[in-house]
């Protein structure tokens, strides 16, 4: 029995699975190897057979109970139609949507264009052990939009903001895109022989309010809802970054499966969100770069707190390129008690 899965129908185990969010990267040699040769960020994503190769590599190394598609979300807006490019130490280049362009989204021919991402899932299964969780995902439509139209990653992501203030008409159609492509993306890679899916709404925390409502928890819930009429009971976890006291309900508003804690949500508040049933975090990947007893307490911390009810241990967000390797090790090594 795949122990991710358990744990998303409510079960307690007495040592919780464990995956790091990021666990294929730049902190692993062998990762940065293959990305030498790949030509390219996106070469690498669209590429099954080295897409496999780099999302085995942190099965192969550590024995994660879970392993991650290899691809990022903004693939989507490449399958769009519109220019990403990944460069070299400045991350995400997007050209900035304009106004006018939101109309002529492409949405024929998206999932041709991910095809070959569909196809390194079916190829995961294939390989992976038997044991092991293959989880899908992609991006939070607000998350995306943000990208789409500051152009890159801003510390505060003002220019989406500003834009739903302005034209909170257009920015919405934007949003009911990317609802409707996200959806039958993630139904695609449940076919394809994805176990579960995850959705990263890594900007969810800079909205409060009426805009939460309307731009991170509706859409989250919109593609909960389309998945499920395609795949019934699908397990899907929503991880809305940095939502901080708008993680209270959440889940029930949503209507996903597992609920995605960040590292600065209190273990208080953490504990009562298990109620409610599984969540997955929330070690601060910077522990991981401490090691030592930074690390042994952050873990110890998470297993006290939340190790009794249903839990998959993972770090608060994605693991740094400086994490040493023998500090994931030691990670596991705690968590799994051995
Ligand atoms: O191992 C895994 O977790 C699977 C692969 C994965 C990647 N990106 C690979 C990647 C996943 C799940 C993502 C999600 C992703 N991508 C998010 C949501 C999660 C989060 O971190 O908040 C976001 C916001 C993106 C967009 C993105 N992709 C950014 C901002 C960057 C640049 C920052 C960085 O870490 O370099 C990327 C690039 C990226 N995506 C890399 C990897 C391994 C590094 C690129 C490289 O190898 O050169």
């Amino acid at each position: 029995m795949r122990k991710v899965l358990e744990v998303l129908k409510g079960k307690s185990l007495e040592i919780p699975p464990v995956w790091l969010m990021r666990q294929a990267g730049r902190y692993l040699p062998e990762y940065r190897e293959t990305r030498k040769h790949a030509g390219g960020f996106l070469n690498l994503c669209y590429n099954p057979e080295l897409a496999i190769e780099v999302t085995l590599q942190p099965i192969t190394r550590f024995g994660f109970d879970a392993s991650i598609l290899f691809s990022d979300i903004l693939v989507i807006p490449d399958a769009l139609g519109r220019k990403v490019e990944f460069k070299e130490g400045e991350g995400p280049v997007l050209e900035p949507i304009r106004i006018d362009e939101i109309d002529k989204l492409k949405l024929d021919g998206f999932i041709d264009h991910l095809k070959p991402i569909l196809q390194t899932v079916s190829g995961l299964r294939a390989e992976l052990p038997n044991e092991t969780t293959l989880i899908g995902f992609c991006g939070a439509p607000w998350t995306v939009a943000t990208y789409m139209i500051a152009g890159h990653g801003t510390p505060d992501q003002a220019p989406a903001r500003l834009f739903a203030h302005q034209h909170p008409e257009e920015f919405q159609k934007l949003i009911d895109t990317l609802v409707k492509s996200s959806s039958s993306y993630l139904i695609a890679q449940f076919i394809a022989g994805a176990d579960m899916v995850q959705i990263f709404d890594s900007w969810a925390g800079i909205l409060g309010g009426d805009q939460f409502q309307r731009w991170c928890v509706k859409p989250m819930a919109a593609i909960v809802e389309n998945v499920r009429k395609e795949i019934p009971d699908a397990p899907i976890i929503g991880f809305p970054k940095g939502a901080g006291s708008q993680y209270n309900g959440y889940r029930e508003a949503t209507g996903i499966t597992g609920l995605g804690l960040d590292w600065s949500v209190p273990m208080a508040q953490a504990k009562e969100l298990q109620m409610g049933g599984a969540v997955q975090g929330l070690l601060d990947p910077l522990r991981v770069i401490a090691g030592g007893s930074a690390l042994d307490d952050g873990v110890d911390e998470v297993l006290e707190n939340l190790g009794a009810g249903p839990l998959i241990f993972n770090l608060g967000h994605g693991i740094t390129p400086q994490a040493p390797i023998a500090h994931v090790e030691q990670l596991l090594a705690r968590v799994r008690g051995s």
